[in-house]
């Protein structure tokens, strides 16, 4: 009896330390999936700074509009730069590139993948996205002249820098010499940006916020149902509560 149990309870143990093995380190993004004005402006950074290189080939323009609260004219005026009709799904600008014909995949030497569901694919997906966003520091070493400390040697240019301006890496590890218990890597601002680094931080979450929501649409849904569900529970035992009271009150 004990031993099937035991046996699974340290499947579980593995399979928790295995989630929570070696891998960069992840600030909390702290991304609310249920907050329309993250996504809105996520959704104006994407595809501002983003929807160029990547597409996301499970979304449409129309689904975007509706769950995004946004007209149709909205999303076709200020989300949508290649042409495609509001019931298209989310196509990048750019070629992939096939040999023949020049594209991503020969510009930088690797494609720009599809970014519909790299908030699930990537571990602690949100805070993934948001602390790669905030990790750029330029390295001349490098093809695109930029480098990641959560993606090293990812062959994506820092497309953000504008906002954020330019920061170095000044210790590349643990900030522990420094004695202010902070971990991670450590950078310092050389050129301001557009943006103050509070500003960028949040437009860093809400980028993340926007592509968590895209990886899983339904979850706007579900969190909207689940409120009336608590509703119609806690009515319910009202109902069920006065019934009792109606029934037993005979009983003595
Ligand atoms: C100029 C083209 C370009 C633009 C613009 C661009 N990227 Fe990328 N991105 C790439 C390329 C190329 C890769 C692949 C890097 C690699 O695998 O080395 C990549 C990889 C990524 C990945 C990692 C995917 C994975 O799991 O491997 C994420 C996340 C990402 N980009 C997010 C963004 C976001 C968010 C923006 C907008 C703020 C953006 N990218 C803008 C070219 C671009």
């Amino acid at each position: 009896m004990i031993k099937p149990f035991l046996s699974v309870l340290l499947a579980l143990v593995g399979s928790v330390a295995l989630a929570a093995g070696p891998g960069p380190k992840l600030l909390n993004a702290g991304t609310n999936i249920s907050d329309r004005a993250s996504l809105q402006r996520g959704a104006q950074l994407y595809f501002n700074y983003c929807a160029s290189c990547h597409s996301l080939q499970y979304m449409r323009y129309s689904r975007l509009a509706e769950d995004l609260g946004l007209s149709e004219d909205q999303v076709m005026k200020y989300l949508n730069f290649t042409g495609a009709k509001f019931g298209d799904t989310i196509k990048a600008n750019m070629p992939v590139g096939t040999g023949d014909s020049a594209g991503g995949e020969d510009w930088f030497g690797k494609a720009p993948p599809d970014l519909s569901l790299v908030a699930r694919a990537r571990n602690d997906g949100p805070n993934w996205i948001y602390t790669y966003l905030l990790s750029f520091y330029p390295d001349p070493t490098r093809p695109v002249g930029w480098n990641n400390t959560v993606f090293p040697n990812a062959s994506m240019p820092h497309v953000m820098w504008d906002l954020q301006g330019v920061q170095v890496l000044v210790q590349p590890e643990d900030g522990e010499a420094q004695g202010d218990g902070h971990s991670g890597p450590t950078f310092e601002l050389i050129k301001e940006g557009t943006r103050t680094p509070e500003q960028y931080r949040q437009d860093a979450r809400d980028v993340a916020t926007f592509l968590e929501y895209v990886g899983e649409p339904a979850a706007l849904q579900r969190e909207r149902y689940g409120l009336w569900v608590l509703l119609y529970l806690l009515l319910f035992t009202g109902v069920a509560y006065m019934l009792k009271h109606e029934y037993w009150k005979d009983v003595h």
